[in-house]
């Protein structure tokens, strides 16, 4: 169900056994849950330890809304309560899907940004549709999320009334603390729990992601079929185990003096899927001074912005790339009698073989040009293969961690900017902050 081809990275073959060897120990670290931060561990078995009630609860939420005839599901999340939910429903989307009404529900997202702009925008588009919204976060206390909810749930109070918009409104949120568990209680809200021992950015096969992507009318049995069968893959002690071998070759190429990883697509369809990946292994390795900083690039695309730094600037970067093996749809190019544009060679041929044949000979010009590279090849970009890719890179993250000898599933510092923010916004508690900053301002 997923391939690794480490064959672009020379320097690691060379260092195979060695690294492995230490990617093995992290496993076992992982697995003994004698790590740091192993108190966050409860994504590792998540997938075959899924209760089938808890998804079908998910899917009833989704069913209720269809049932009202909901076509506008607002997820309001940021980050881990954001990204898995927003990489998904991109990835299984049809890229034009809005734009053919053929979706009967669409899913947007707020609350990660504080843009003034966005909200007033999404407002517009609330005001014509049939609107729900799920709020999701795990603390309950975030900024963002909390004032884009305190303004959406008053729009759809007044345009439902209370009543029907406890009906519409469903909470994610932690079983016991913070504002939002408070006021989903007061409120009735229908409310998931966040176990808490699953940090944001490795739940998205809780109901943090589940709830948005069942309510976008995907299949979350499937996401789940196909995490549970990589979980599988990725639990053997072995030396094949993919997860290993990816973070056996990432941490070899960092130690070499590779300091960026570009997780690299050739379908559109992933560019949020990249945004999830950035968020999971930043959040999980930027500390203590170390760590990959982890980038995207979407190909062709960026080959015409980006292409020129990858080949031949700085080198300090290594390519992760995400490769669909069989796409969903088939376009072929047609002959033309004229052959004005000198295209006749490709005729007959599917575009898919054009963005093949770029990915290999891009593949041996990034190579030659000190840009090492590792392949990930998945089947195809659905479902099962996506909630596979999901689990992959989690295990993979968790294991690369240990090797990296750092904490992979704290984030101390995403607090220092929301320690500002509340001084200089005048949140109760924060005065002195307040009077330190206001001088350096
Ligand atoms: O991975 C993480 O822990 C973070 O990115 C959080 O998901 C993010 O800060 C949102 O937090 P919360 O869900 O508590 O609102």
């Amino acid at each position: 169900m997923i391939k690794i081809d480490l064959t672009g990275c020379k320097s690691f073959e060379e260092k195979r056994e060695q690294y492995l060897e230490k990617a093995l120990a992290a496993y076992d670290v992982l697995e003994s849950a004698e790590g740091a931060g192993n108190d966050f561990l409860g994504w590792n078995h998540l997938p075959s330890e899924m209760p089938q009630q808890l998804l079908d609860d998910c899917k009833a939420v989704a069913k209720s809304w269809l049932d009202k005839k909901v076509n506008l599901v607002v997820a309001v999340g940021i980050g881990g309560s954001y990204l898995g939910a927003k990489a998904a429903i991109a990835a299984l989307s049809h890229n034009f899907s809005v734009n053919l009404d053929q979706a009967p529900v669409q899913v947007v997202f707020a609350g990660n940004t504080l843009s003034e702009d966005y909200l007033a925008d999404l407002m517009d588009l609330m005001k014509v549709r049939n609107v729900a919204a799920v709020v999701i976060s795990k603390s309950g206390t975030t900024t963002e999320p909390a004032v884009a909810f305190r303004i959406i749930k008053g729009y759809i109070e007044e345009k439902y009334g209370k009543k029907e918009a406890a009906e519409r409104i469903v909470a994610v949120t932690d079983k016991a603390r913070g504002a939002l568990k408070t006021l989903a209680t007061s409120e009735g809200y229908k409310s998931f729990v966040i176990e808490d021992n699953i940090g944001g950015r490795y739940s998205v096969l809780t109901p943090v992601g589940l709830v948005p992507i069942a309510a976008a009318g995907f299949d979350i049995d499937a996401l789940l079929a196909g995490a549970r069968d990589m979980e599988a893959l990725c639990s053997r002690k072995t030396k094949d185990n993919p997860a290993i071998q990816y973070a056996a070759a990432r941490n070899c190429l960092y130690d070499e003096g590779k300091k960026v990883e570009l997780l690299v697509n050739y379908n559109p369809k992933l560019v949020y899927f990249s945004e999830w990946w950035k968020q999971l292994f930043g959040e999980s390795e930027g500390k203590d001074g170390k760590g990959l900083f982890p980038a995207s690039v979407s190909y062709t695309t960026d080959l015409h912005s980006m292409g020129q730094y990858v080949q031949e600037g700085e080198r300090v970067m290594f390519e992760t790339v995400v490769s669909v093996k069989n796409p969903a749809r088939k376009v072929e190019i047609p002959s033309d009698g004229d052959n004005l544009d000198g295209l006749n060679y490709l005729a007959g041929k599917r575009v898919e073989y054009c963005n093949e044949k770029a990915m290999l000979g891009t593949r041996l010009a990034h190579i030659d040009g000190g840009v090492p590279q590792i392949m990930v090849e998945t089947e195809t970009l659905d479902a099962y293969h996506l909630g596979g890719l999901f689990y992959f890179f989690e295990k993979a993250c968790g294991i690369s961690g240990y090797v990296l000898g750092i904490n992979p599933f704290n984030q101390p510092g995403v607090e220092a900017y929301k320690k500002n923010m509340f001084a200089l916004l005048g949140k109760p508690g924060y005065d002195e902050l307040a009077k330190e900053l206001a001088k350096r301002l």
